[in-house]
Order: structure tokens, then sequence, then C-alpha cells
């Protein structure tokens, strides 16, 4: 192996587990250890206005952008072949997460603007919440940068290969690292900042997107039941009338 071919295995064959334990086992310690640090860490105390614009653009199109990137890269050829041709579906995913990536830049350009010049939030802000929000920054820009590529071969057949490696990862099958091989450096910055935001994950902020879709145990939980002080009274029956 040439020594290019080792640094390709390392950062598409290696760094990808690395990644996904640290961002399991961390949150998992996190959560067991620190419960108290566990938050989205809000600065609205300190400044809402541009706060409003900048958080709900940059979390609507960060939330559509991860699903998308989801079950787009997830999803195998032939469960959507019937439905969509390879081609039809990269043109989709580029206009959707185009879209999705402008909003989520304008958003992530507001809150990095604001906790950088307003004094206050500056001075509140720990590294780590400028540095996520630099890097968040950077992987916008460089997914929206990978859609002129994509224009370039509009057949969907690299969007087949970076979703096969994808798929080869998390099923633990060999022979992902070789189908980067044609993928441009653009494609393969962004694939290693999307791989490091979940490296970061349990050590910033970030821990507080468990708790957003943990929000979701809500829909279905059982009821809330409110007793009677007096045992074996139901509710609703308890006047004071009757005592
Ligand atoms: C699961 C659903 C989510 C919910 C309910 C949620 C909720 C929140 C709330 C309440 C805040 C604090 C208010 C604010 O500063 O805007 C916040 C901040 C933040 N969220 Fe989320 N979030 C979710 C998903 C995500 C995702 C997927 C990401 C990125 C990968 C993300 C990244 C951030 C960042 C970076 C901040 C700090 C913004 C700042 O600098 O002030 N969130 N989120």
């Amino acid at each position: 192996m040439t020594s290019p071919d080792l640094v390709q295995f390392a950062v598409f064959g290696i760094y990808p587990y690395l990644c996904l334990v640290v961002f399991l086992l961390g949150s998992l310690l996190r959560f067991d250890r620190d419960q108290y640090s566990w938050k989205s860490d809000s600065s609205q105390l300190l400044r809402a206005g541009s706060l409003r614009w900048g958080s709900n653009l940059f979390h609507v199109g960060v939330l559509f952008l991860f699903f998308g990137h989801l079950v787009g890269m997830l999803t195998p050829h032939f469960i959507y072949e019937p439905f969509i041709s390879a081609g039809n579906k990269q043109v989709m995913a580029m206009v959707s997460g185009g879209l999705a990536g402008v909003l989520g830049f304008a958003g992530v350009t507001v809150l990095l603007h604001r906790r950088l010049t307003d004094e206050r939030i500056r001075i509140n802000s720990k590294p780590g919440d400028i540095l996520l929000l630099v890097l968040l920054w950077v992987q916008l820009a460089l997914g929206l940068a990978t859609i002129p590529l994509s224009a370039q071969h509009l057949d969907g057949s690299m969007m087949l290969l970076l979703a096969e490696w994808a798929q080869r990862i998390v099923t633990l099958r060999p022979g992902a690292v070789e189908l980067l091989a044609s993928a441009s450096w653009v494609f393969k910055l962004h694939m290693f900042l999307g791989m490091t935001v979940f490296l970061v994950f349990p050590f910033t902020r970030l821990v507080h997107v468990w708790s957003g879709f943990g929000t979701l145990a809500y829909l279905v939980r059982p009821y809330q039941m409110v007793r009677s002080r007096r045992l074996g009274v139901p509710p609703g029956h308890n006047s004071p009338q009757k005592q």
C-alpha cells in the first residue's frame, strides 16, 4: 500500500468507526456522569433578536439535511430503484439539499456573527461554542460546493458510489474505501468534516440533539395520571362538600 492509500484507508476506513464509537459511548458517558451540562446552552437571555432568525433558519435547514443524508445515503439502491432512477434522485437531492443548505448556511452565519460581534455573548461563549459554529459553517459551505460538482454527472453515478461507501461502512462490509478513488477532494473534505461533527458531538452542546429527538417519545407515552391525595378516591370525586 502506498502512503496516499494508507491515508485514504485511515480517513475513510478507520476514522468513521472512531467517530461512531466516540459519538455513542461519549454521549452515554456524558449523560451518565454530567447531566447538568446536558443542554443546548441557549444564549436567548443575552440577546434574542438575531437568534430567532439565525437559530430558526439554521435548525430548519440542518434538520432537513440530517434526515436527507440519513435516508438518502443509507437506503439501498434496489429499494428505491422501482420508483425513481438514480439520476432523478440525485437531482432531487441537489435541489432540496441545496435549498436546505442555503437556509442552514444563512442561519449559521447569523449565529456565528452574533456570537463573535456581541460582546456579552462572546464573553459567555466557551471556545468550543465558537469552534462548533465554525465547523458547521465550513461543513455547510462545503456541502453547497459539492452541488456544481454533482451537476457534472447527472446520472447519479457519484451519488451511488458515495452511498455505497456509507452503506458498507455501517454494515461492516469490506471494500468501502476503494469506492472513493474517483471522488473529488471537496466531497472527501465534506465527508471528513461530517464525521468530525460526530466525533466532537459528546463534548459540545450538540448533545441537545438527542433530547430534541427524545421529545418525540411524548407523542406515544401514556397519559399522566393525576391522583387525589386521599388514597383510593378517583380524580374529580374529592369535592369539599363530600369531605
Ligand atoms: C432535534 C431537534 C433539535 C432541537 C429541538 C433543537 C433545539 C435547540 C435549542 C432550544 C437551542 C437553544 C436556542 C438557540 O440558541 O437557538 C439550540 C441551539 C443550537 N442547536 Fe439545536 N436543536 C435540534 C437539532 C439540532 C441539530 C441537528 C443541530 C446540528 C447538527 C443543532 C445545532 C445547534 C447549535 C449549534 C446550537 C447553538 C446555536 C448558537 O450558537 O446559539 N441542533 N437547539
